[in-house]
């Protein structure tokens, strides 16, 4: 599997695999402002990262629900670690609280040390608006009460070891199955870790989806998809 590499400027997405109920890009949302503060606070300090997560905030601008909701599984781990882990606890806490409206975003993890620190960073107080949930993200995934649908899945979680892929790469495949009932069409997956020689985090992720003739948005250390 060769990855594509996304250059300075050019488009990342294609309009087709945009179409859907939820994403009108032509529809400018009151948000849009997020994307110069993403581009001013945070996008200088992701390094890798900063093309990719920019498309998952310009995909979730485009969304025209009222409220948004995110579910990652890995949650922070050391405190200003952008270029390293990427800080999504951090990200997807500053939007929902900019987005407002009722949207939120849970992240699960199997380490309780992990998401006392998280919860330290974004959210001491408690607001309801981030939940944090100590378990396996695979068992809790399948369990998800409500069943609400997820607007945006971004999986990161089981550390991928190179000299040993599958555990990572199973686990993140896992995670996706056990999520699917909760995916509607629009909805975003994104998969971290990936590597230019095709492995990584989302290896069968990206397997199964192309199997399902899902086409890949980003395809580069993020991974990133839309659900149809
Ligand atoms: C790479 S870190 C996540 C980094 C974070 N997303 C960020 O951007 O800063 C991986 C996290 O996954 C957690 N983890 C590992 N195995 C897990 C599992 N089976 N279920 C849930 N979380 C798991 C680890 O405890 C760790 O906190």
């Amino acid at each position: 599997m060769t990855r594509r590499t996304i250059e300075s400027g050019e488009p990342i997405y294609s309009n087709k695999a945009l179409a859907g109920p939820n994403h009108a890009l032509s529809i400018k949302s009151p948000m849009q402002s997020y994307l110069q503060r993403f581009d001013a606070d945070f996008a200088p300090k992701l390094n890798k990262r900063a093309k990719t997560f920019r498309l998952m905030f310009e995909l979730l601008e485009a969304n025209c629900r009222d409220f948004i909701k995110i579910v990652e599984t890995g949650c922070v781990r050391e405190e200003g670690c952008w270029d390293g882990d990427g800080c999504s606890t951090v990200l997807f806490n500053d939007y929902v609280k900019a987005r407002g409206k009722f949207s939120s975003v849970t992240s699960v993890d199997i380490n309780a040390d992990h998401l006392k620190l998280a919860k330290q960073l974004v959210n001491p107080k408690g607001e309801w608006f981030h939940q944090f949930v100590l378990q396996d993200s695979v068992a809790w995934l399948g369990q998800r009460p409500g069943c609400g649908s997820i607007d945006l899945l971004y999986l990161d979680s089981f550390d991928f070891d190179p000299q040993n892929p599958h555990p990572s790469s199973l686990h993140h495949l896992k995670e996706l199955a056990a999520a699917q009932k909760c995916l509607i069409p629009g909805s975003i997956i994104a998969v971290d870790d990936n590597h230019a020689d095709g492995t990584g985090k989302g290896r069968y992720v990206h397997d199964y989806l192309n199997d399902l003739g899902i086409p890949i948005l980003a395809d580069d250390y993020q991974k990133v998809w839309i659900w149809k």
